[in-house]
């Protein structure tokens, strides 16, 4: 898969672990959005890069990791096509993409752990989306004239 990845200093630890887990580990095309150190960032900065790039439809995935993934996941939910969830756990790391067809997982380096984090990736990645009514429902995200 083509993933692309990216964080603030809060998550740039985190986002350390996960890269080297997706391209060492697992094998997938990792490209790095930032932050490159643990100097003070601006999280919207990096949120419109990863979004944007997921938006344009040249990556499969991507991952976003602020202090608590909050202000990450509103930013990249601002753009269409984009669905980015915020997830604590491996069972809404599942559920994001069964339910929701999440194609951004959203974590907070201040809230897991690196192993949590690590599985939750793992989830992300493998976890195929249901369709039927749940592709009815995303169907009905912008059908307000959003
Ligand atoms: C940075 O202090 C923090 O606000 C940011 O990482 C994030 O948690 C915002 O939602």
């Amino acid at each position: 898969m083509k993933i692309v990845i990216g964080s603030d200093h809060a998550g740039f630890d985190l986002k350390e672990e996960c890269r080297e887990l997706l391209d060492k580990g697992l094998g997938h095309e990792v490209e790095d959005m930032g932050v490159f150190d643990k100097n003070s960032a601006d999280y919207p900065l990096v949120a419109h890069k990863v979004a944007r790039a997921v938006a344009e439809g040249g990556f499969d995935r991507g991952i976003l990791i602020c202090g608590t993934g909050i202000g990450m996941s509103m930013v990249a939910n601002r753009y269409k096509g984009v669905r980015a969830a915020l997830c604590h756990n491996v069972y809404t790391a599942r559920l994001s993409r069964e339910h929701n067809d999440a194609n951004i997982l959203a974590m907070g380096g201040r809230v897991i752990g690196t192993g949590l984090a690590l599985d939750m990736v793992k989830a992300f990645l493998e976890t195929g989306f249901e369709g039927g009514r749940h592709l009815r429902r995303i169907e009905q995200f912008h059908s307000k004239g959003m």
